[in-house]
């Protein structure tokens, strides 16, 4: 029986890693696989997750000579003794562990790398009030060493939280760690609209309006109708109500004529910071993608900025590292747009620092994905 529930996981594993391809992500057919396969257990349907991972996380490492099935066992095995011992990876083999345009683009530490090849963190965004009800709820929870993110915690268990009648009631969001930072540093005031431009599937929406107590306005925005309609179910779920959807390709028009207090451009952008947790991303994104993107992120920040009043903020955020992206994108909006000055803000993972206008954050120094936040404001007068 055992063997029989083994081959059945292996096989999953083995026909997602074939399907997988730079526009078949190997997370959507995840996700996909297991939502079909009522009957795998939650310990089968994680042992495939983490060997899917794990295949793209090793795959330099793996010897490609060898049937699929050894490959998959070596990259948990390599998984496995990474877990236990560090040191079984050395310091030079480590740019291994990305594509070599990437040195082309941006820095590449060490400690970048080697955070790349540890099994990520599963972070929660609890509600306002709410996080010592999930914590103890939940179990397996931890809260993080950044006291300036009062609403995370880590969860190390093995439920299926999207499952769980306490996530079901709204108390909390799956979030990474650096995704709620970027919430922190709109700090929307109670009572403001805001536009989040590139709403998604609402992860930063239903932030931005749980800091501002559900009262005042978020219009959120996305070209993609699909992940609006993601965002009302969540919207539902976690009883946000004060948001209004909208679909906006990003064009010179936007999506209406309100003056908002602040406007959130989180961008699509080529995703390096979120490399540690989606490997496959690696290996499917392009060079290309970078200056594409930057482009894209360019024209979106110049067709929000006519919508934000007087004194009101402008934040631009990418989960990626890339200076064409980051710092490129910042300073092409500066040089076009002499109305907005940079706006310093704290960083909620060192608040000790100086307040910058930017913020890069690194995966090794925060424990979440890697991201980029500029902070504007737009001159009074
Ligand atoms: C980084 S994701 C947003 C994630 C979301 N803010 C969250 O926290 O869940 C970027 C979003 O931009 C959207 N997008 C891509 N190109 C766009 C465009 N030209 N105009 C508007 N939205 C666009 C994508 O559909 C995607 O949902």
């Amino acid at each position: 029986m055992e063997s029989e529930v083994t081959a059945t996981r292996m096989e999953l594993v083995e026909r997602i890693l074939s399907k997988a391809t730079p526009t078949i992500p190997a997370d959507l057919l995840l996700r996909q696989t297991l939502a079909r396969r009522k009957q795998l257990s939650r310990g089968d349907g994680a042992w495939v997750s983490r060997a899917v991972f794990s295949v793209f996380r090793w795959k330099p490492w793996l010897d490609a000579t060898t049937p699929l099935t050894a490959q998959i066992d070596q990259a948990l095995a390599l998984a496995d003794d990474l877990a236990i011992n560090p040191s079984s990876l050395p310091d030079v083999d480590l740019a291994k562990a990305v594509p070599a345009w990437t040195n082309e683009v941006m820095e590449t530490p060490g400690a970048w790398l080697r955070s790349l090849q540890a099994e990520p963190v599963l972070w929660l965004r609890t509600r306002m009030e709410q996080t010592a009800t999930v914590m103890e709820t939940l179990g397996n929870c931890d809260r993080p060493s950044f006291a300036a993110l009062p609403q995370a915690c880590r969860y190390d268990g093995q439920e299926d939280l999207f499952r769980h009648p306490i996530f079901q009631s709204g108390a909390f969001e799956i979030q990474d760690l650096a995704s709620q930072a970027v919430g922190l540093v709109c700090a929307p005031q109670s009572g403001e609209t805001w536009w989040d431009a590139c709403a998604g599937e609402g992860g930063k929406t239903l932030h931005l309006s749980d800091l501002m107590g559900g009262k005042g306005l978020v219009w959120s925005s996305d070209r993609a109708e699909w992940r609006l309609q993601r965002l009302k179910q969540r919207a539902a779920r976690s009883g946000c109500f004060n948001y209004r959807s909208v679909v906006w390709n990003g064009g010179p028009k936007p999506p209406t004529k309100t003056i908002f207090d602040g406007v959130l451009v989180d961008a699509p952008c080529s995703g390096i910071g979120t490399w540690g947790r989606n490997p496959h991303a690696r290996w499917s994104t392009r060079r290309e993608d970078v200056e594409e993107l930057a482009v894209v992120q360019r024209s979106l920040l110049d067709h929000v900025a006519g919508s934000i009043r007087p004194g009101g903020r402008l934040v631009y955020s990418v989960c990626t590292l890339s200076r064409a992206e980051t710092s490129g994108v910042a300073d092409a909006f500066m040089a076009a747009h002499p109305e907005f000055e940079p706006l310093d803000v704290v960083n909620p993972f060192a608040p000790e620092q100086p307040p910058s206008s930017r913020l890069l954050l690194w995966p090794q120094d925060t424990g979440g994905n890697g991201m980029f936040i500029a902070v504007w404001k737009r001159r009074e007068g």
